[in-house]
């Protein structure tokens, strides 16, 4: 195989939530370069994966890399928020012990500069499925003024989101990232660890291919399956997404739901649908961290769902 484009991060901590499951499916929501899924097989004979992935580059790679797998890997491809609905329609989720999602985009979505997820690409793109309709120029060179001011605010975190959208306003239409990047330079907050270009990159990003839109269907997915005895693990690469992982399986895991003005329980305190397995996230240690600098804002959260025994 010719050289993986993508390195897998909390390799180990990944393979050590799911090398336990003695039988079933696990669904790897976002297959990307086959890193994690071939650790996964690796690791545990005794499940198969579905795998998906909405980028046909991510689907073509993967399924030659996995092919020495044979039928322990399906791949499917699609957004996971409408695909997971697919699976769980089309199997008994007694079979489902184990659902990942490694959020985000890939090295090598970033590294191409035709996709336009850089800000030093020639174009203005960033779409995952390259067949999808709305694309990062539609967003900077189309978006009103309070759409844009709401992106850069809600996606970027960008304090000076008024200014930032009142430059774009004045200079469209932007025809490659770099241009974009360039313009807004002087008004961008300069990090010490990142581009000052990244948040609102990020920001379009998210906006393109609706991530926290598809992170809270796909737990709405999982939440409403009626899992019983399945380990969900998902890595966020931004307080974002971290913060929806985080809150969902707080709630998860609370067993009485009354209203916090409640003078006492009237709800059967029987309403959590399992553990959360991680108190804190799990983070790469110091040797992945200098092997892969990519891994340093990864964040792991593992929940064990368990209706079963809420039901007995
Ligand atoms: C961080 S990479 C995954 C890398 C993978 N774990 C590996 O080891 O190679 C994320 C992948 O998920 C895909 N992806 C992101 N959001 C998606 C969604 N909503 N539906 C389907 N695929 C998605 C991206 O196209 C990308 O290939």
């Amino acid at each position: 195989m010719h050289n993986i484009p993508h390195v897998p991060v909390l390799y180990r901590e990944v393979i050590e939530t799911f090398k336990d499951i003695k039988n079933g499916i696990i669904i790897d929501c976002t297959l990307g370069y086959g890193g994690h899924t071939s650790m996964i097989l690796e690791s545990n004979p005794h499940v198969h994966i579905i795998a998906i992935d909405q980028d046909q580059t991510a689907i073509d790679f993967s399924t030659q890399r996995l092919e020495k797998f044979g039928d322990r890997v399906t791949i499917k491809k699609g957004r996971f928020s409408s695909v997971i609905q697919e699976i769980l329609d089309e199997y008994d989720t007694s079979e489902i012990k184990g659902v990942f999602a490694d959020i985000g985009v890939s090295s090598l979505q970033l590294d191409q500069k035709e996709r336009g997820f850089s800000y030093e690409s020639d174009n203005l793109d960033m779409r995952m499925d390259k067949s999808a309709l709305l694309q990062a120029s539609i967003v900077v060179n189309e978006y009103s003024q309070t759409d844009l001011e709401t992106i850069l605010l809600e996606y970027g975190e960008l304090r000076n989101f008024k200014k930032i959208t009142s430059i774009i306003m004045q200079n469209r239409p932007f025809y490659s990232a770099k241009e974009l990047s360039q313009t807004l330079s002087p008004y961008l907050p300069k990090g010490k660890k990142i581009h000052p270009a990244t948040l609102l990159m990020q920001a379009i990003r998210i906006e393109v291919n609706d991530e926290l839109g598809e992170l809270k269907a796909l737990l709405r997915s999982i939440e409403n399956a009626g899992f019983i005895d399945t380990k969900i693990a998902v890595i966020a690469f931004h307080s974002l997404e971290d913060r929806i992982v985080k809150q969902t399986f707080s709630r998860w895991s609370k067993s009485c739901i009354c209203p916090n003005e409640a003078m006492r329980c009237t709800c059967g305190n029987n309403h959590a649908l399992g553990k959360i397995k991680t108190k804190k996230p799990v983070t790469a240690q110091a040797d992945e961290l200098k092997k892969n600098p990519r891994s340093r804002s990864a964040k792991l959260r593992v929940f064990t769902m368990d209706t079963y025994e809420r039901k007995e």
